[in-house]
């Protein structure tokens, strides 16, 4: 009985893509004395982790090593294996295509993968983030044609994942685990699952009602981000009035008001993405998300917005926008993590770069990057390296940045992260006219 095994912590547990969301998993479960098996179609990646290498910021390689070495954690490619598991966690990308639609093959193919050798006891957990009715309409019926009945011979629920890369805080262990089982008995036994390594689990009647709190959730910073930008951008055309000393007023309330900051756009894996799913999902009931479509404008526009500060303030002092040298400092996506994925600084080095001169990043997280198939490098913050540019331009906050060393080399600079908090005529700050 998989309860028992679950007890005993005699599981095996399988990790379907080890990514930013299955890696760091994958850890805590070994963690808790369970044995894992990750499954990514990543060749590479899987034989890099096999060594004990995690390019995840939030999984030392050292502590992955220490798994890999006694054996409490194997990669593979072979999905045969996930016969072996009691227990199966989906964590697949789930993006949306160029028509913003959402792209659910990763977590099809997983659950293909499932199907073909689902035995009796297993418990398929899905936790990519998705739209409401995915694990009962998608995921469901594939599981189903295995000929085994979901909550008498197999287990499914929907528990989404909500790390945070780069949180010191919180992370898997110490944030809640929301779950919703297709079945009571899905629920209990993927609860007591979770009880096993996580602090709290909070169970939810359905997966509908798990996969929608998921979706309000990042919903919610995306409209609350977007809310801020146009405080921002309403500042700046005001003048005379400071976004960032507004929001320090606003949070002195101590009830009713949460503080979200502006900056060049939202980035990552989730807040940009998700929306659009629920929008997406929301057609079919024949509803517009406009709270979705709205924000999703104002976000993605602040990129343009930074540009034209940019170009504004070499214009103002005196420097010709094409003839520009300008440095862009932190790519990654927000503080401290290395991750690229739809940074917003990416779109502002396309947006500028046919506008001005010459264009270099720095970045201490990413040493490379790949621009329309052309491999960039990170240049090394030096005080000449500072002195060669017109302006530099603050877009990822991250903490190892010394910001006095950048204000003491640079000429010019414009912060949209508000990283330079004492005022100095050579700082341009988003948000301040
Ligand atoms: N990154 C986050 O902060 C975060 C937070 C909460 C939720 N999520 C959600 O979790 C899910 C995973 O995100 P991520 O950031 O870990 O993605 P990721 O891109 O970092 O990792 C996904 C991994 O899955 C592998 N993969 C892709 N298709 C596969 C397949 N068919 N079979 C097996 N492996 C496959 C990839 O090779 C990769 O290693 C997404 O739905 C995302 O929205 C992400």
């Amino acid at each position: 009985m998989l309860n028992t095994l679950i007890k005993r912590k005699k599981i095996k547990v399988g990790v379907i893509g080890l990514g930013y969301v299955g890696l760091p998993l994958t850890v805590e479960i070994a963690n808790k004395g369970a044995k894992v098996i990750g499954f990514d179609i990543n060749k590479k990646w899987v034989a890099q982790i096999n060594n004990g290498i995690s390019a995840i910021n939030d999984v030392e390689s050292s502590e992955l090593r220490k798994f890999t070495q006694n054996k409490k954690i194997k990669a593979t490619t072979d999905f045969r294996q996930l016969k072996l598991c009691d227990i199966i966690l989906i964590c697949v990308p789930t993006p949306v295509d160029e028509n913003k639609e959402p792209d659910l093959k990763p977590v099809i193919n997983s659950t293909e993968e499932i199907a073909k050798t689902l035995r009796k006891g297993q418990l398929v957990i899905l936790k990519s983030t998705t739209y409401p009715e995915t694990t009962e309409k998608v995921v469901l019926p594939i599981l189903r044609e295995s000929g085994l009945k979901v909550g008498r011979d197999f287990y499914l629920a929907f528990c989404p994942e909500r790390i945070d890369p780069g949180n010191k805080r919180f992370g898997v262990v110490n944030t809640p685990t929301v779950i919703g089982g297709v079945t009571k008995k899905c629920t209990e036994l993927a609860t007591l699952f979770y009880t096993q390594f996580v602090s709290e689990v909070y169970p939810v009647s359905s997966p509908r009602a798990a996969e929608m709190t998921k979706l309000l959730e990042n919903t919610f910073r995306n409209v609350n981000i977007a809310l801020v930008n146009e405080f921002a951008q309403l500042c700046e055309r005001m003048g005379g009035i400071d976004i960032w000393e507004v929001i320090e007023a606003a949070k002195s309330k101590p009830f009713g008001y949460m503080p979200f900051y502006p900056g060049p756009g939202v980035g990552g894996h989730c807040i940009p993405i998700d929306p659009y799913y629920l929008s997406w999902k929301a057609r079919e009931y024949d509803f517009h998300t406009v709270f979705i479509e709205l924000s999703a404008r104002i976000n993605e526009d602040m990129p343009y917005f930074v540009v034209s500060k940019i170009i504004n303030a070499l214009s103002k002092s005196g420097v010709c926008p094409s003839k520009a040298k300008v440095l862009l400092l932190g790519m990654a996506f927000k503080k401290d993590i290395s991750d690229l994925r739809d940074s917003p600084a990416i779109k502002v080095y396309k947006i500028i770069k046919p506008r001005v001169g010459l264009i270099r990043y720095n970045d201490p997280y990413v040493t490379e990057m790949l621009i329309d198939n052309k491999k960039i490098k990170s240049v090394r913050l030096t005080s000449k390296e500072l002195k060669k540019y017109d302006v530099a331009v603050i877009l990822t906050d991250h903490s190892v940045y010394s910001y006095d060393f950048v204000i003491k080399h640079s000429r010019l600079i414009v912060d949209t992260r508000n990283a330079i908090k004492k005022k100095n005529p050579k700082v341009k700050k988003l948000g301040v006219g």
